[in-house]
């Protein structure tokens, strides 16, 4: 792991917020400490089958409790919408960060009812309490801050009497709800560590990345990635660009795509950022080959087409692209291993799907490979690499936040970051 020298200044000048290492020297023990974590972790038949989140929440947690607190753990999973619903219960996530802690952890069978409040006040120094699911209760999203300020006084109201706030979820500080942005305003608020770490990471890639700075977009949408390509451009020195979105880019240049996805509204913003980049100083590379196939399935026909002839071969244009192709792999991997610094958000295949997993592996392999710094932001681009293998030690940093990530590239103001620095 890189060490960070760059001091952040949140995006609109927001001073740095007080760190955990303040609120450990007032001293914790005996006071009830409320956590927000990001505890979203994917499920499969109630069981969690990637805990990079629990494990990445786990430090700030343990830290908290071994100097004595009474640590409240909140935090969201899934969205559903405002109302109990089992399938997002938080319990699978909370007992896998029992299995993993070394402090002892409860879990409340409530959010701020009876069992939440009864087990926040039983807590002894040093233990842990997870209470339920965030999201069970619809004010915690509302748009009305009256609404969010009243659940955040519920939550608040667990920490009795000298409490304290500490928000370590990452991945939710770009959402303006009642656990992240209303208690903060209520309770002397920290920044935990895993939020310092990541906000670090992405300040000092964006502000002053080690060059050259290569970026590797991918993922389904160009419209999900405008403002951060707007933002790159200009501070990249090489944006590759692969995915879905790859093809938006190609019918912007005039080839055929046949049934591949594409935004035809996103083709103006396409030739803008063809034009405008190299003009910034950014050159921007996209394919020029893909996997063409005829099924979104393991078993489809699939065959290499060149990006100026993508429909010509034998599958025709009732086929869609799912992956890089070969050539286009190797130019990637190329840039890649020239780079100082290398920031990667969304696969560049359908890297679920065996056959379309090559680009997505090939662009992982290369990035291990070189001796860059690498950022890989996003769920999915962290969840890929996962699953293909990889292991995070071999990356410079993975990001626990997908949209807290590309909302701080965008250079978007984070209300969570703005609710601690105020
Ligand atoms: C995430 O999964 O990126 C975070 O946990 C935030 O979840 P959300 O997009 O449902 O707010």
């Amino acid at each position: 792991m890189m060490e960070t020298v760059y001091k952040p200044t949140y995006p609109g000048g927001i001073p740095m917020a007080k760190a955990l290492s303040e609120l450990l020297e007032e001293g914790v023990a005996g006071r009830h400490v409320l956590v927000r974590s990001d505890l979203n972790v994917p499920l499969k038949d109630g069981v969690v089958t990637d805990d990079g989140r629990v494990r990445a929440s786990l430090p700030v947690i343990e830290k908290l409790a071994k100097a004595g607190a009474r640590v409240i753990v909140t935090a969201h999973l899934g969205r559903p919408k405002g109302k109990v619903d089992p399938q997002y219960s938080i319990a699978p996530a909370a007992a896998r960060l029992a299995e993993l802690a070394s402090v002892p952890v409860k879990v409340a069978t409530d959010l701020v009812g009876e069992d939440a409040k009864a087990k926040a006040a039983a807590l002894a120094d040093g233990e842990v309490l997870v209470v339920e699911n965030v999201r069970y209760d619809a004010r915690e999203t509302s748009k009305d801050d009256a609404e969010r300020g009243e659940f955040a006084d519920e939550l608040v109201a667990l920490t009795g009497e000298n409490g304290a706030y500490v928000n370590d979820a990452f991945g939710a500080v770009h959402r303006k709800h009642a656990s992240v942005y209303d208690v903060a305003k209520r309770l002397p608020a920290y920044l935990g560590d895993l939020v310092k770490k990541e906000v670090d990471v992405l300040a000092k890639t964006l502000n002053d990345p080690e060059r050259p700075f290569v970026v590797v977009m991918g993922g389904a949408k160009v419209s999900d990635k405008l403002a951060v390509i707007d933002n790159l451009i200009g501070k990249a020195d090489t944006i590759l660009i692969g995915g879905g979105m790859g093809y938006t880019f190609a019918y912007a240049q005039g080839y055929e795509v046949g049934q591949s996805l594409l935004e035809k509204d996103q083709v103006e913003n396409v030739l803008r950022y063809l034009k405008e980049a190299p003009e910034k100083g950014t050159e921007i590379i996209t394919a020029v080959d893909v996997v063409w196939s005829d099924a979104f399935s393991a078993d489809a026909n699939t065959e290499i087409r060149p990006i100026e002839d993508l429909t010509g071969g034998k599958l025709g244009a009732e086929a869609e692209g799912l992956d890089i192709g070969p050539k286009t792999r190797e130019i990637f991997a190329e840039k890649i291993k020239g780079a100082k610094t290398i920031f990667w958000n969304g696969p560049v295949g359908v890297f679920e799907i065996a056959p379309f997993a090559e680009g997505t592996r090939a662009v992982a392999q290369a990035i291990v490979d070189s001796d860059a710094f690498s950022i890989i932001g996003g769920g999915d681009s962290a969840s890929a690499v996962r699953n293909l293998g990889f292991k995070d030690e071999q990356f410079g940093h993975i990001s626990t936040g997908g949209g807290a990530s590309l909302e701080y590239i965008e250079g978007k103001t984070l209300p969570g970051l703005e609710a601690l620095g105020a």
